[in-house]
């Protein structure tokens, strides 16, 4: 990505729960692209915008260090991200343009089904499997509870099982994969939905015309949405 370009780049999921929507929004709003499967980057055919499709938890260090432009993220990942590069001493600072209307979430705690829960006091001295180590010490901390974290990229519900962990904190949607583990939610630790998100700099005027061209649409497609 040159960050010289005049042309305005968003950095969108590349698979997962927010890509569809983020593709739709973008193309409701005007833009036309066309997508090719394996390549990271697609110029928009009508407008100067090129979209760069990358994992999730990649967009919000992308948009805080000005790498691209904007960015379609979840709160969940942008809260965690913001998190773990304020401990590190790294930028963490967008600007915050819009909440979407999709990818709505929640990072949740919960406990295999035969255990008793009486409180977030019983996960003391425990360990809890996640992906969100900052979101869940920082819930933790607040309350006095000292629980140890394994930190897995992915497969979180099967840790309580696989021994690896005594709870799990990961993001429920339907809740259908705790159900299939046999884990119960206990905790709501963090509501998400989608976020357009900024760097923090100000862009060329030419970058900036087309974002405040961009908000006008976004809100007239989330109203008609409603
Ligand atoms: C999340 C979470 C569960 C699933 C829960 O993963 O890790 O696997 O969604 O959804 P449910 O309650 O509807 O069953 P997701 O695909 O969002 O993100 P990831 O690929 O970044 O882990
Ligand atoms: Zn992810
Ligand atoms: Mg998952």
């Amino acid at each position: 990505v040159d960050k010289n370009s005049q042309r305005l780049t968003i950095a969108i999921q590349k698979s997962g729960r927010l890509s569809k929507e983020s593709i739709s929004l973008l193309q409701a709003c005007g833009f036309k692209f066309s997508l090719h499967e394996a390549r990271l980057l697609a110029h928009s055919s009508n407008q100067p915008v090129d979209l760069l499709r990358v994992r999730d938890d990649d967009i919000p260090g992308l948009v805080m260090d000005g790498v691209v432009d904007l960015g379609l993220v979840g709160e969940n990942v942008l809260e965690e991200v913001r998190l773990e590069r304020k401990a590190t001493q790294l930028a963490c600072e967008v600007q915050r343009l819009r909440a979407l209307d999709f990818g709505q979430c929640r990072l949740s705690i919960a406990v295999p089904k035969e255990e008793a829960y009486n409180g977030i006091q019983d996960l003391d001295g425990k360990r809890i499997a996640t992906t969100y180590p900052y979101l869940l010490q920082n819930y933790l901390q607040q309350r006095g509870v000292a629980a140890n974290n394994a930190i897995l990229t992915g497969s979180v519900e099967v840790a309580p099982r696989a021994g690896l962990a005594d709870a799990v904190c990961d993001l429920v949607s339907t809740g259908a994969t705790l159900e299939a583990n046999g884990l119960v939610e206990k905790e709501v630790i963090f509501r998400s939905q989608a976020q357009l998100i900024q760097r923090p700099e100000p862009l060329s005027a030419a970058k900036q015309a087309i974002i405040d061209q961009l908000l006008p649409r976004i809100d007239g497609v989330q109203m008609a949405r409603e």
